[in-house]
């Protein structure tokens, strides 16, 4: 929004639409001072989470403390466990910076997120097995593999961790409380796979890595996907709460930003409470769920819902489908942004067609583009003030290059853009030594090597 209104005060008489947008635009939008005052919150958070257990931000500790020389050699599995699809990996590190991989990627349904943890674990190795076999590969050579599992676990390990809560919507039981890379290697040892866990990698950190192959001036990794996370290097004598060998130099840090929840700084709507309420995991993940992929459509169906319900939208009439939490995806809002034409036909064939409105008027469809822009413009800046404040904790506004990865990155429209101006507002001429990079699947990758240069 960058200091001027998207929506347009046509001289005289405010609309009825006119005036509920500019409620809206004022609910959601995030001013330039609003910010600042985030980023200088949330360098406090991370401090206090580096310092010790229990505080918003988790700031896990990843147990990697290399990066990659680029001379790492060999063939590493990974399984990679993100949001909506897992995949499985084989890496082969060739040296000289070069790498090559071959996977297969699975859609996580519904039923496997709400399955028992048995199920989820077995069905992995089940995944994994079959890849091998369709890649031809001899059994009866033991390999290492690199797990990247992306939810918050209490990591005492590099390969060892406990899940500490499910997120994104899972749910499977039995999970929890356990240590996911061993209930990994039982559900393999059922299969009889010799193949062993070597490295429990979190997305962002993954992501961080394989862009640091390329770019040795990668300090940070981010996630813009279903889920939301950064992580970056820190340096180990930053960590107050760091109770392991007493290296010196540098450490991945998983800052799981997603659960960053600070009501007096968060532009929190009506909307966004009402999703948190209804949601698997309410009062968890609230910055997450202003900005990722699982939740920026769901946020934007409540909003319709209520221009609905005071019969400011089609007249007044919804559908079945629209009133079906999660059916308005984040890809239609990228659609709908997309949408140029005239007579916004892309956005009417989004609401008419896969909503089952029954009909749109022209103003109608303005009216839900510019809610689409108000809740995708939000979520790029909020997700740049997260950047702006581990820039800005590890003293490195001179030079950064950022990995990021995940749909809503690559895939909706503007998105890097608005990060972008919301970066220029924070933090002037300075942000132009910021660089954006999109790191695509890096997560898979960055766990084989971490589980090369690791083991
Ligand atoms: C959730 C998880 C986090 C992960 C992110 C992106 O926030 O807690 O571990 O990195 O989603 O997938």
């Amino acid at each position: 929004l960058n200091g001027h209104s998207l929506v347009r005060k046509e001289s005289g008489i405010l609309t009825q639409h006119t005036r509920s947008l500019l409620r809206l635009e004022k609910e959601f939008t995030v001013s330039g001072q609003r910010l600042q005052t985030l980023v200088r919150h949330m360098v406090q958070e991370m401090k206090k989470g580096l310092a010790a257990d229990g505080h918003q931000l988790k700031m896990i500790p990843s147990f990697v403390v290399r990066r990659p020389t680029g001379n790492e050699t060999g063939s590493v599995l990974a399984l990679d466990l993100g949001g909506s699809n897992f995949r499985v990996c084989e890496v082969y590190l060739e040296g000289q910076g070069r790498l090559r991989m071959r996977h297969r990627k699975y859609v996580v349904g519904d039923d496997l997120k709400r399955a028992s943890g048995r199920v989820l674990f077995d069905f992995f190795a089940e995944k994994i097995e079959g890849f091998l076999d369709e890649i031809g590969a001899d059994k009866a050579i033991e390999r290492n593999l690199g797990f990247t599992f992306s939810f918050p676990v209490g990591q005492p390990a590099l390969a060892q961790g406990h899940l500490l809560h499910w997120n994104k919507g899972f749910q499977c039981e039995g999970v929890v409380n356990r240590d996911v890379v061993q209930l990994l290697a039982e559900a393999l040892n059922r299969r009889n796979l010799k193949i062993k866990v070597t490295a429990l990698v979190n997305d962002t950190v993954g992501t961080l890595i394989s862009h640091a192959y390329t770019d040795p001036q990668t300090h940070i990794g981010v996630i813009l996907g279903t889920g939301t996370n950064a992580a970056y290097f820190e340096r180990i004598e930053e960590i107050g709460k760091w109770t392991g060998p007493n290296e010196t130099g540098e450490m991945v840090i998983n800052t799981e930003w997603g659960a960053y929840c600070e009501p007096s700084v968060l532009p929190i709507t009506p909307y966004d409470l009402a999703l948190d309420r209804a949601s698997t995991a309410p009062k968890m993940q609230i910055f997450e769920k202003m900005i990722s992929g699982m939740y920026l459509g769901e946020i934007v169906r409540y909003v319709l819902l209520d221009l609905i319900s005071t019969g400011e939208l089609f007249k007044g009439r919804g559908s079945k489908k629209l009133d079906t939490p999660y059916n308005f995806e984040t890809a239609n809002m990228s659609r709908i942004e997309r949408d140029h034409s005239l007579e916004l036909s892309d956005t009417k064939a989004v609401l008419e067609d896969i909503l089952g409105i029954p009909t749109t008027s022209i103003g109608d469809r303005r009216v839900v583009k510019t809610v689409c822009e108000l809740v995708g413009t939000r979520a790029a800046r909020l997700s740049a003030a997260g950047i702006a404040a581990i820039v800005t904790k590890m003293n490195r506004l001179d030079a950064c290059t950022v990995a990021l990865d995940g749909s809503v990155f690559e895939h909706y429209p503007h998105f890097a853009n608005r990060m972008r101006d919301a970066l220029r507002e924070m933090l002037g001429i300075t942000a132009e030594n910021i660089i954006l990079e999109l790191g695509r699947d890096g997560s898979g990758q960055g766990a084989a090597l971490i589980a090369a240069i690791h083991h």
